[in-house]
Formats: C-alpha cells, structure tokens, sequence
C-alpha cells in the first residue's frame, strides 16, 4: 500500500458517500453481483481516474466478494482523499496526486502485484505493462476491460501486429458509455475544470474545440449553451459537415489559432496545437485537452518557444511568446475535467461503471473460452444498463406487440 496521507480518509469516504447517492444502477447491481458470487474471491487490479466514482465501482466489486487493488491512470487526476477512503473501507490502493513518472510506474505494477484474475484499465497503461517486463504478472488473467477510446486504439493496434496475450472488452463501445459518459460527461465536466480553474466567463468568447468525435459533440454543445462561438477543427471530412449542420464554424487549426480564446483539444491524437498555433495566438489565450493523453498540445514547443514561463494560479501556467502575448495552459495540458476538477457527474459514471461492472463479469465467465482479441460489450449488457436507468429515473418505454416485431421482421 502506498498513499500520501492516511489523515485524509474521511474527507474521502465523505465524497464516496455523496456520489453513492446518485449511482442507482451501482447500487441494484451490487445486491445482484453480491447474491450470484461470480466475483467471490476473484483478484481484481483497477488502473483508473481515482476519484469518488471509480472509489464507488472498486467498492462494488469488494462487496461482490473480490479482492481490489486499485491505481490511478493519470498522475494528475488521482485524489489523494479518495485514495485515504479507499483504504480506511478495506482497498489495496497504490497512488497518489502527482505522481513522477518512475512513481506512477511503481504503483501500476504494485496493484498488478495482486496476480489478477481479470484488470480494468483505462488507457492502456496496465496492459502494456502485462505485456513487456511484468509479464510474469499475467500468470492468471482471464482478461480484462478498457474504459477508454485511446485503450481500445492501442489495444486494436496491438491485436493488428498480433501480439495481444489475452482478450480485452472495448467497454468504450457500449451504447451506454460513449452515448452518455464521452459526450455528456466530458461535456459538462471540462467546462466545470476550465471554469472552476480560470473564473472566466465563457459567453461570448470563441471556444475552438479540436474533434468532432462524441467528445468533442459535448464540449461543443455545452460550449454554445453557455453563450461561446464555437469552432470546429476536424481531419475527418464527414464529421466536419455534422458540426456545420450543428451550426458551428469549422475551419483549420491554422485559421482558428489566430482568432480563438479558449482551445480544447480532445481528438486521442498528438500535436494538434504546436509551435506555428502559439505563435499567433491572441493575448490571454486559454489552452487546454480533454483527451486522455498531453500529448495533444505540444508543450515541448510551448517551452522552446517561451521567453518566461510563470505559474499564474493553481493548475495554470503563463506562457510569454515572443510575439509578446502570453498564453495560459491549464492543468499541463492533462485531461482538465480530471486534472482541474473532480471528472464526470455521478449519474453518468453509474451508466458507465455499470457496464465495466457486467464486462467483468462476462470476462470471468467467457473469458476462458475466448481469444486474444478485443470484443465489443455484448448488447445485453448495454441493454440490462438502459433498463435498469430507465427503471431509476421512473421511466417506461413501449414494447413492440407479436404484430409489430413480425412486421419488422418481415422484410
Ligand atoms: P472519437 O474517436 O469519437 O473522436 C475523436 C475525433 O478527433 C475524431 O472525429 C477524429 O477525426 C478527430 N481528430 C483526430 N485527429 C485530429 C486532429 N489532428 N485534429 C482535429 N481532429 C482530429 O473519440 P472520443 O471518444 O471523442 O475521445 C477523444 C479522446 O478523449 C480520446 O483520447 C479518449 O480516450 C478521451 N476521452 C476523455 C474523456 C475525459 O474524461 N476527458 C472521456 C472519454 C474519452
């Protein structure tokens, strides 16, 4: 076990309990998953975003009956209080907030120390761990699941060469993660990290947000609701008529760099904000990325370019360009609705966490029969999670009648 103060726990069970309150579909699951045993005495390790709601899905698994060890996935979005919660209420917890990089490898193999039966990994830090030096590690892993799009490209990159050891689930595709989790969480959650970081308006001011993707439909949406221009850079000609449909300007990154405000890169690729961008920024420009690496803003060029670099507040750093305007990166260019504030609502994350919980579940059952390939969630799964957030909010839908369900079937 390492965490950086054990004195902050209740402060930690505190916000698990908060969340706990909005996470109905957690909660049936847990006396569903508890009652089968399917997690009984099964080894879990969980490298993700560590906060108050991921604390809540490694608890349901616990009180399912398996033994969890849990890290961060991201030096900057693991809190410290959630790491003390975890561990007061009986977790194997290896994290802390700013971690180094040799501190953050350190606890990944640690939570992999526990020999799993099966992992959650978000990213794909875990699983290329599995595959090179720790290998040994691996020794009884059915499988496991990728919370994230960037996972799923390098575990799909991985099975292309033909060197994935074990099968992973894609819980990124399930209707009921991307729909909801990338569009509506990121969405509100990065607006909540850049203002709660800036205490900047966002009316009136022009928003670029780089992709289209579900992610970049969330900030989009909520960057209009709160009054912002929005502009679009794509690479993908088709998603670029969808944000012109959605009555947003699209233009090259080259154009939108000279008249923007606020930057958000959320695209899963690198350099989508380099060297010639800073340099024709205005003044005051905000940067910053809600994709899942910092890779996106080229903060190597940043510095290269800078004549004085200067912490400005908490989570932002002034950047001085030769043109004699100074920039602003929030969170170091890390995810800002992880780094800079505490992630996606609740309710969002019990949709989410709900379908890493089935996912698991399937791959300790079907995993031993499958192969070393990344599957898509199978759709009961995605379908048992509507309906039980249906049931929650107090919502019925129709059925289709013999009739209707022939009829459709008949063509
Ligand atoms: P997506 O694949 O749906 O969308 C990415 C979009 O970016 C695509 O439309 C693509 O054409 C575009 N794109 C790629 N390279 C580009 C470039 N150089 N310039 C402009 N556009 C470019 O992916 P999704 O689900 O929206 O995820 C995006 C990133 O956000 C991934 O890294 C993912 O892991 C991460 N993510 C972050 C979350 C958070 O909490 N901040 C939540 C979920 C995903």
């Amino acid at each position: 076990m390492e965490i950086r103060d054990r004195s902050l726990a209740q402060a930690g069970i505190d916000k698990i309990n908060w969340v706990t309150a909005y996470m109905p579909v957690l909660a049936k699951l847990e006396q569903e998953l508890k009652a089968e045993g399917v997690f009984r005495g099964k080894r879990i390790a969980m490298s993700i975003h560590l906060e108050a709601k991921t604390a809540r899905l490694a608890l349901l698994l616990k009180n399912a009956g398996a033994e969890v060890a849990v890290t961060g996935c991201n030096p900057l979005s693991t809190h410290d209080d959630i790491c003390a919660g975890l561990v007061e209420l009986g977790l194997e917890v290896n994290a802390w907030y700013d971690a180094s990089p040799s501190e953050y490898e350190r606890h990944l193999i640690n939570t992999l120390s526990i020999m799993p039966d099966v992992i959650i990994d978000d990213g794909g830090d875990l699983v290329i761990l599995l595959h090179g030096k720790y290998k040994a590690l691996a020794e009884n892993l059915i499988g496991g699941c990728e919370e994230t799009t960037t996972g799923i490209q390098r575990l799909c990159a991985r099975e292309g060469d033909g060197c994935l050891d074990f099968p992973m689930l894609a819980v990124n595709n399930a209707r009921c993660k991307h729909l909801f989790d990338n569009r509506y969480g990121t969405g509100q959650s990065s607006f909540d990290g850049i203002i709660r970081t800036t205490n900047l308006i966002i009316a009136g001011k022009t928003v670029v947000v780089a992709g289209f993707g579900w992610c970049g439909k969330g900030i989009a949406m909520r960057a209009k609701g709160l009054g912002a221009k929005v502009v679009i850079t794509e690479i993908d000609s088709v998603k670029a008529i969808e944000a012109v449909m959605e009555g947003f300007e699209v233009m090259t990154m080259d154009e939108a760099s000279t008249i923007g405000d606020v930057f958000i890169t959320v695209t899963g690729c690198c350099d989508v904000i380099e060297k010639r961008h800073f340099s024709q920024m205005k003044d005051g420009a905000i940067l910053c990325n809600a994709g899942h690496f910092d890779s996106e803003i080229n903060i190597l060029h940043l510095k290269e370019l800078s004549t004085k670099i200067e912490k400005r507040r908490k989570n932002i750093v002034g950047y001085s360009l030769p043109s004699g305007n100074t920039v602003n990166l929030l969170a170091e260019g890390r995810l800002v609705n992880l780094a800079a504030a505490d992630g996606h609502p609740a309710e969002i994350m019990d949709m989410s966490f709900a379908i890493q919980a089935l996912s698991l579940r399937h791959m300790l059952l079907e995993g031993p029969k499958m192969s070393r390939k990344v599957y898509e969630i199978p759709k009961e799964i995605d379908e048992k999670v509507a309906e039980i957030k249906l049931s929650t909010l107090g919502i019925e839908v129709d059925k289709l009648t013999e009739a209707q369900e022939k009829y459709i079937k008949s063509f």
